[in-house]
């Protein structure tokens, strides 16, 4: 297995105006610098990250966006594109998360033309996938992966998919308090991997960070971590304050 550089994300959802995003960005940036074996990204709103770009500049802790629109520019009102994000200093895009889905009609085709606009710009693409508990229920989790995973990459080859980021987020952990048991997570990030492997191949499916989501807190990071196939944390509630989100951060 190839060495996989853990990656810990805070997706800071619709929380926090500019001036507090910018706040807590720099009460991170203290708590984490010196940080060198894990990548750090934060998701503030789009109002904020400019804010927040300027607050952690010169730190390990990277800004990335929660969503982004496929076409460069147009009218498109209210949507944001990938080249613009770029501009304002984002290195990952989120893609698909499950409250996109859910709330905001995002289909796989969608995900799919979001995956290949920010890859187009060097964006690195942070795709969420995951089931929701009537689906675990019905024993349909790997079926829905296989299809979230096989149409959210569709058409995509390999010598683009280097920066690609895969979350898996049952949809019954965000938010709830109850994660998936660390054998959960495994189970399913080793299916993962071996669609990456079959559809494209042992070099990807070896490289390739596949983060785990959905209720992640400083008390379970570690054991998560702990696990083979599991390379990171997309993080939510315990994201918003430094404190927390930097001992998910010093997990080790
Ligand atoms: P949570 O959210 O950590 O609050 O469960 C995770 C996410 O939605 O990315």
């Amino acid at each position: 297995m190839g060495e996989r550089r853990p990656l810990i994300a805070g997706n800071w959802k619709m929380y926090k105006t500019p001036a507090e995003a910018a706040e807590t960005a720099r009460q991170l940036v203290e708590r984490v610098t010196g940080v060198n074996d894990v990548d750090i990204m934060i998701a503030p709103t789009f109002a904020a990250l400019e804010a927040v770009s300027r607050a952690i500049q010169g730190s390990p802790v990277a800004l990335g966006a929660q969503n982004l629109f496929w076409e460069d520019e147009g009218a498109y009102t209210g949507e944001i594109s990938a080249p613009m994000l770029k501009s304002v200093g984002c290195e990952y895009g989120i893609i698909g998360h499950s409250e996109r889905r859910q709330y905001f009609g995002e289909t796989d085709e969608t995900v799919n033309k979001k995956i290949q606009a920010a890859i187009q710009v060097g964006l690195k693409p942070v795709f969420c996938v995951g089931e929701t508990e009537n689906e675990r229920e019905d024993e349909q989790t790997l079926s829905v992966l296989d299809k979230q995973v096989k149409k959210g990459l569709e058409g995509l080859v390999l010598d683009q998919l280097d920066m690609l980021i895969i979350a898996y987020e049952p949809v019954w952990a965000i938010g709830t308090g109850k994660t998936a048991t660390d054998d959960q997570a495994q189970e399913v990030h080793q299916f993962i991997r071996s669609l990456i492997k079959e559809n494209f191949g042992n070099a990807l499916s070896d490289s390739i960070r596949i983060l785990y989501g959905g209720s992640v807190k400083p008390g379970n990071i570690a054991a998560l971590m702990s696990m083979p196939d599991i390379d990171g944390a997309l993080v939510g509630g315990a994201s918003l304050d430094a404190e927390s989100f930097s001992k998910i951060v010093k997990y080790k």
